[in-house]
């Protein structure tokens, strides 16, 4: 029997895609395994948003030019898979197979073309109706979830190759969400995380027609369900009704992912994003208005084309007005068809730097203020690990914060529910101990 080992970089979309790509290859009469060298088929599931994250992946294949990769197969899935396409084979012979993210239903197919003896085998379209729903899924982990509900992107923002590389946007139905949330609730699951590029723009495709807001609210409502999240959001599409289904639903946690890119109104118009900062806020004004206490996250690219220090000065002087409990940042990387390759004005990378800096420092000094609040607090978490140095168990609270805690049974505690008394904060995690029922 062929033994298969996969690598994933990315985004919790390419988690999941792995999961699914996992059970259809056992379906298909694969092991998987946990190295490389034990495998006769290398997989990478890869990631190309930032130029950092497509170099890897050419890494990680170089290393088996030679003799290692003697004797077995390589394939290349996923957002470089689409961007790169053939190129792959050119610039790194060895790969056998290369599929976009938009083609793995065919993967069985494809699997069968490579056995019999086919030595570059592609999966590349992106022109299709269908979202990649499979009964094969093999989740990671037995307490969480993640579920897709729409696949690929629409807008064109000018930075990012999201929509050359999962195709356009396409809904499923809600039936079929709902239907599998009950079933994943029936196996033991008390958290779902509900996956796409942009679900705002959820839109049932049957006749029913349920926006994100009703899947949102009619999720909530599932017997057994715990705690229903939610990523990522687009300004744009992101609606009143949303926030509202989270203040009438504790099971819908107070925690929203809202990625704004930039502060300042110009950038964002370059930048495509389709709101001005104006708007941004007026979405933070809902959450800041629910009595359900909303933490916000966001992601900011600093240093895009054009960006002044005026400009970026405005990203800043956001953070305080918003007050996010945590943010991705990023240097602005310049990827292939994307329209801000046409601007001129690009910042030097030592500016870039220098930006990233300053913003991260001013948003750590935010998060320990607000982590600070947090003390004498008590949270409920759903526990997620236990670390043996510190003898301190790993919960989440709905809020997405990391909250280590003590307890003072030996009894484990995985995937349980506990209510903890926050003691101590710092930038990136809270503190605290149980209590006691
Ligand atoms: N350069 C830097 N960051 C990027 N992102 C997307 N494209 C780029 C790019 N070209 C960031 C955005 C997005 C997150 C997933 O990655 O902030 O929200
Ligand atoms: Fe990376 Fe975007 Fe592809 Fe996710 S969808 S793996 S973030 S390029």
């Amino acid at each position: 029997m062929s033994k298969f080992y996969i690598e994933t970089f990315g985004c919790q979309m390419n988690a999941h895609d792995s999961e699914k790509v996992i059970g259809t290859m056992m379906a298909s009469g694969y092991t998987q395994v946990e190295t490389p060298e034990d495998a006769d088929f290398v997989l990478y599931n890869t990631c190309s948003i930032r130029d950092k994250a497509e170099q890897k992946v050419y890494h990680r294949l170089d290393q088996f030019k030679k003799d290692g990769g003697k004797g077995k197969r390589f394939g290349v899935l996923g957002c470089v898979a689409q961007q790169e396409g053939e190129a792959i084979f050119d610039r790194a012979p060895h790969v056998n197979l290369v599929v976009g993210s938009a083609s793995y239903s065919k993967l069985p197919e494809l699997l069968v073309k490579l056995d019999a003896g086919e030595k570059r085998v592609t999966g590349l379209s992106l022109d299709t109706d269908d979202t990649f729903e499979t009964p094969l899924t093999r989740r990671d982990n037995p307490h969480k979830a993640y579920i897709t509900i729409i696949e690929g992107c629409d807008k064109n923002c000018t930075y990012c190759v999201v929509p050359f590389t999962r195709g356009r946007e396409r809904s499923r139905t809600a039936d079929s969400v709902m239907q599998e949330a009950r079933q994943l609730v029936d196996l033991g699951y008390t958290e779902i995380m509900l996956l796409g590029q942009n679900v705002n723009s959820y839109r049932d495709p049957s006749p029913a027609g349920w926006d994100f807001a009703t899947l949102l609210q009619r999720m909530g409502e599932i017997p057994g369900l715990r705690r229903v999240r939610f990523t990522t959001s687009h300004p744009r599409d992101f609606v009143k009704d949303i926030v509202d289904a989270i203040t009438e639903n504790p099971v819908l946690c107070n925690f929203v992912h809202l990625p704004v890119q930039s502060g300042s109104s110009a950038v964002l118009e370059r930048m495509d994003r389709l709101y001005s900062r104006e708007r941004y806020l007026e979405c933070i004004g809902w959450m800041k208005l629910s009595p359900r206490d909303i933490a916000i996250s966001t992601d900011i690219i600093v240093g895009f084309p054009g960006e002044t220090e005026a400009d970026f000065e405005e990203t800043i002087s956001l953070l305080d007005e918003v007050g996010y409990t945590s943010i991705f940042s990023f240097k602005y990387s310049p990827r292939p068809n994307t329209g801000a390759l046409a601007y001129g004005d690009h910042i030097p990378e030592d500016e870039k730097r220098r930006r990233l800096l300053i913003l991260q420092e001013h948003q750590r000094g935010i998060q320990i203020a607000l982590n600070e609040t947090c003390v004498g607090k008590t949270e409920e978490v759903l526990v997620e690990g236990f670390n043996r140095n510190t003898s301190q168990w790993i919960g989440k609270t709905s809020q997405h914060r990391t909250l280590n805690f003590v307890h003072s049974s030996d009894e484990n505690l995985m995937g349980q529910y506990r209510t903890v008394r926050v003691t101590r904060s710092g930038p990136n995690s809270l503190a605290g101990e149980t209590v006691s029922a």
